[in-house]
């Protein structure tokens, strides 16, 4: 079968450019194949990063149609099908669309990093954040051992699915707050952060998670967008990581300590009062707790001016009718992650 490849290519210095090739294929052919092929018969000037073919080193991470993935997972019958359903699901039809024009891909480089030449970008702020949240197990204030250090094979598990990343970047490529925030250090730096705090041997827990509360810098920088759960190829679920990095902060910390904190422990104990949030409530309750809160709430009075104007700022609070089932569903979880912290070993 015949397939069209839209390539953006790019020099330095200058602006980016599609160009386009066409190859004969099989389904069963990846892009990393496809691109390989183009570069061997038709242009050896195209560039763009490879090496297992087998995604083990996470080198040939890309734009492949719209998402960041590693050319040689995907595969061009996969991505077909992937297209013709989205086209289906944007022209509202059950059955996917049968495409007869020749199926097109699009390659583009990886976001959130300049450019260096077509599909090759700069990572080095990638491999920066990455060292920032100090990805090294720590054994700083240990006694030495004349063994190495032992982990039971539950500790060890703990350590598995964040162990997988290849640090490909694909998450850091799609991420959002990584976007518009460049002092978020990305979901791959989080993802090892936590895989840091989860270790055993690992002596520097507390200081670790001061450090990714701080500001925007750690896990309050994430807006939960879920690409890079959705883009990783190991299923690392970064945002995962995330998750269970706050629960630790949550449950060390106490709601003076910030906005963030204290944003989520109210949302918590709002849910839990009345099965939804009492928004007027919410936001002066989260604001005044200190002088730079009133300043915040200061801010957000026109707002609620227009709302109330507009009728949009709700008389009084009715309860959800399902408040008991959520509350038995929030007082589960905070039981079970009460045995659960209570279960990991004391690391110092
Ligand atoms: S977390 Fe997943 S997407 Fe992100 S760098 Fe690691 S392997 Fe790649
Ligand atoms: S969920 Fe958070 S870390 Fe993951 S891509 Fe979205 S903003 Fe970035
Ligand atoms: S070439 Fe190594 S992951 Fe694709």
């Amino acid at each position: 079968m015949q397939v069209r490849f839209n390539i953006v290519r790019q020099n330095p210095n200058s602006s980016p450019r599609i160009q386009t090739y066409t190859l004969e294929v099989n389904p069963g052919n990846t892009i990393l194949d496809c691109l390989n092929r183009i570069k061997w018969e038709q242009d050896g000037t195209l560039a763009y990063r490879k090496n297992c073919r087998n995604t083990i080193c996470g080198s040939c991470a890309m734009r492949i149609n719209g998402r960041t993935a590693l050319a040689c997972k995907e595969n061009i019958g996969r991505e077909i099908e992937r297209l013709n359903k989205i086209a289906a699901q944007a022209n509202n039809s059950k059955a996917p669309q049968q495409i007869d024009s020749i199926p097109e891909m699009t390659i583009a480089p990886m976001g959130n990093m300049p450019v260096i030449r077509d599909l090759v970008v700069d990572m080095s702020s990638f491999w920066a954040n990455l060292e920032a949240v100090e990805p090294y197990v720590s054994s700083e204030a240990r006694q030495i051992p004349e063994r190495e250090f032992l982990q039971t094979p539950e500790e060890r598990e703990q350590l598995n699915q964040t162990g997988n990343c290849i640090l490909c970047g694909a998450c850091y490529s799609e991420c959002n707050a990584r976007e518009v925030n460049p002092d978020f250090v990305g979901p791959h730096a989080l993802a090892k952060a936590y895989r840091m705090v989860a270790d055993s041997r690992d002596t520097k827990t507390e200081s670790r998670l001061e450090k990714y509360n701080q500001g925007t810098f750690g896990v309050w920088g994430c807006t939960r967008c879920f690409n890079c759960n959705a883009v990783c190829p190991m299923e690392v679920a970064p945002l995962d990581q995330i998750t269970k990095i706050k629960s630790e902060i949550l449950a060390r910390k106490d709601e003076s300590s910030s906005q963030p904190i204290r944003h989520r422990k109210l949302l918590l104990e709002f849910v839990k009062d009345g099965g939804w949030i009492e928004e007027r409530k919410f936001a002066t309750q989260l604001f005044t707790y200190s002088f730079a809160g009133y300043k915040e709430l200061a801010k957000l009075l026109p707002l609620g001016f227009r709302m109330l104007i507009r009728g949009k700022l709700p008389k009084k609070f009715v309860p959800s009718k399902g408040t008991k089932e959520v509350r038995s569903l929030i007082e589960s979880i905070q039981k079970l992650n009460k045995q659960s912290f209570s279960k990991k070993p004391d690391k110092n």
